[in-house]
């Protein structure tokens, strides 16, 4: 097992406590919205964010080569270019992380989802053959670093964008 994560100590805590112990691990929840990003078929139907439209190395602790996805509604957001200052509800946001710029087995997936409320965001995280490490709102671990962004989103602004 690769054990190449955003934190590889806080996996291996997360692998040996199990499910019960741990509140910023929703199992259903997380089985849900990867289900659903299969069926929406994420790589062909979501688009790329500013600045991300293809494979490149991300400048973070994530520490990988990564793909980032946007769904419809943050797209829809992002032409209408009228300032906002949060996402609205229904956005998503999905990272797939690759040891290599031509890798084809993924590393790790984390997703940024809106479901219900502008407030804040439900986290997730899946590593290796897509095992679960985080599902939650407000998963203090990611929110640390994701508190610097706008909205919490580290790799491009809201809208408007004046050309990115
Ligand atoms: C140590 C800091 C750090 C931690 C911890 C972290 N992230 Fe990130 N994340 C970043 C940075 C920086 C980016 C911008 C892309 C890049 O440069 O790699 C990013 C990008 C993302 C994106 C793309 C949207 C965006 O905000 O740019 C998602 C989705 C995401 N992270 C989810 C998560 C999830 C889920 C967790 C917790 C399981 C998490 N991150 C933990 C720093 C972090």
């Amino acid at each position: 097992m690769r054990l190449r994560s955003v934190a590889p100590a806080l996996l291996l805590a997360a692998a040996l406590a199990g499910p019960f112990a741990c509140a910023d691990r929703d199992v259903e929840a997380g089985e849900e919205l990867l289900k659903e990003l299969g069926s929406d078929d994420f790589r062909n139907s979501y688009s790329r964010p500013p600045g991300w439209d293809r494979r490149l190395r991300g400048d973070s602790p994530h520490g990988f080569w990564i793909d980032v996805y946007i769904n419809d509604i943050m797209v829809e957001a992002i032409d209408a270019n009228v300032p906002i200052d949060a996402w609205p509800i229904g956005s998503r946001v999905v990272v797939e992380g690759w040891a290599t710029e031509d890798d084809e087995e993924r590393d790790f997936l984390v997703v940024m989802d809106r479901p219900t409320s502008t407030d804040s965001w439900f986290w997730a995280e899946w590593g290796d053959e897509d095992a679960l490490v985080y599902a939650g709102d407000g998963v203090s671990h990611c929110v640390v670093c994701h508190d610097e962004g706008e909205d919490k989103i580290r790799s491009f602004l809201l809208p408007p964008l004046t050309g990115q």
